[in-house]
């Protein structure tokens, strides 16, 4: 396992480039299992999940080549395998995004039940319930969900709670189910747009993606397309928070701007100067003394849940008092415990976190737990006085490509170094 080995107090300077999005490419990926035949995928990042999420296409007869953020695959059809193993569904919950496709391509899916993580219980009654209102048979084997559906049939789903994942799931079954579905209380996430995007470059005819009705009207047959994947809101959101806490003057390319105005709103409410160059690029100036606002995590185009650890991670250090609100995971407060080992002044009550401003954070060693805590772990070493060690940095590895040598590069002093 690594570590990474950060030495703070250095402002960051310069410009760099955003990564494709994890959470656009995971299910465009699961996307290609409704159509045999040959895609070209570009701007897809080179992280652990994505790697993992091949491995599971690997397992079910669809090969792969990537290199370079490109992804060329050949779904080879063979609609008798359809099982996602517990060994690869337990490392990455995103697995359970084959269930849809799979049902509605090969007419039967057995996926591990992704179980839970740090954050929470992170259920999926919201899928299945979806896929049962849709005809499939659906049961609990051993841990395993195993489903059969000669062919799915259009209905209206209402989900209890906006699911993301699950929104993506039932989206995706139903672009070959007989007839309408219509998705109600549907994810408005960008990611769910550009999945939508893809789908109908595949021939999916969908409408509404963005607002919480979504129409998908099934067609028989869908052809493999080429695509390249939306950047990623949340790396770059990451970055605005580092640069906002180290003080600095950055400009981050190939960022989602349009999807990205609650961050934006956010950062310059603590007294940042964010300039929008146009509608990929971002420039922001920071002196690292930052205002305390408030946050409370929402779907979006609400405060996203994924940038409330490393907001949380710059208002450590806030003049005044901020309070951070997380509405949508039970348990995503796992970065509090290391942040306040690091000087934080953090009281917890319910879902609320309230954070008190001090003079400085100091360097010590911490725990990542989870891939959005472990974001705001790093953000707190690099404005922390001396030397932070962060272990099990695998966590920031699922979800940030390079994303030490891309801070370093803007002035900072990060070594990742093996853990003993
Ligand atoms: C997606 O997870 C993202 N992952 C998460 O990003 C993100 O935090 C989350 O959406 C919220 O924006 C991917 O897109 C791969 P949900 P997902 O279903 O779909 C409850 C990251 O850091 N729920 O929108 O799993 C659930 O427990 C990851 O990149 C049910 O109760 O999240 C949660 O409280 C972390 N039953 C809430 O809904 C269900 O069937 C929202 O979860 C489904 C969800």
């Amino acid at each position: 396992m690594d570590k990474f080995v950060i030495n703070g107090g250095k402002q960051l300077n310069g410009r760099i480039k955003i990564s494709g999005a994890k959470n656009s490419a995971l299910p465009i990926l699961t996307a290609t299992i409704l159509a045999d035949g040959d895609y070209s995928l570009g701007n897809i990042p080179n992280l652990m999940d994505v790697r993992t999420m091949l491995k599971l296409l690997g397992v079910l007869d669809i090969k792969y080549n990537f290199s370079e953020n490109s992804v060329h695959l050949k779904n080879l059809g063979n609609n008798e395998l359809y099982t996602a193993p517990y060994e690869l569904v337990k490392t990455m919950r995103a697995s359970v995004l084959v269930l849809g496709p799979l049902l509605a391509r090969r007419g039967f899916a057995k996926v591990s039940l992704p179980g839970g993580c740090a954050i929470g219980e992170r259920p999926v009654d919201q899928h299945m319930k979806a896929l049962a209102q849709m005809g499939a048979k659906i049961d609990i084997e051993h841990g395993y969900i195993v489903a059969e559906a000669a062919r799915l049939k259009g209905c209206e789903v209402y989900f209890d709670m906006v699911t993301v994942t699950g929104t993506e799931n039932i989206m995706m079954a139903a672009t070959l189910a007989e007839g309408e579905t219509v998705l109600y209380n549907a994810a408005q996430e960008p990611e769910v747009v550009d999945l939508a995007k893809f789908l109908k470059k595949m021939g999916a005819k969908i409408t509404g993606e963005g607002t919480n009705v979504i129409t998908i009207k099934g067609v028989s047959e869908l052809r493999p397309a080429d695509y390249i994947v939306m950047p990623d809101r949340i790396e770059a959101g990451t970055v605005l928070c580092a640069v906002a806490a180290t003080g600095g003057d950055v400009v981050l390319e190939d960022a989602p701007v349009d999807c990205m105005k609650a961050t934006i709103d956010k950062i310059i409410e603590t007294g940042c100067k964010v300039d929008i160059v146009n509608s990929s690029t971002l420039r922001i100036v920071s002196n690292g003394k930052l205002r305390s606002a408030d946050v409370v995590t929402q779907p979006y185009p609400g405060f996203a849940t994924d940038m409330q650890a490393q907001f949380m991670a710059i208002m450590t250090r806030s003049q005044g008092i901020s309070v951070i609100t997380e509405n949508i995971f039970e348990n995503r407060f796992m970065h509090v415990s290391e942040l306040k080992r690091m000087g934080a002044d953090i009281r917890l009550k319910d879902r609320s976190a309230v954070i008190r401003g001090v003079e400085k954070l100091s360097g010590a060693d911490i725990m990542a737990s989870d891939l959005r805590a472990s974001a705001g772990l790093v953000i707190a070493g690099l404005i922390a006085e001396g030397t932070t060690n962060i272990h099990r940095i695998y966590h920031l590895d699922r979800g940030y490509e390079n994303f030490d040598i891309k801070l370093n590069n803007l002035g900072a002093d990060i070594r990742r170094e093996k853990d003993e």
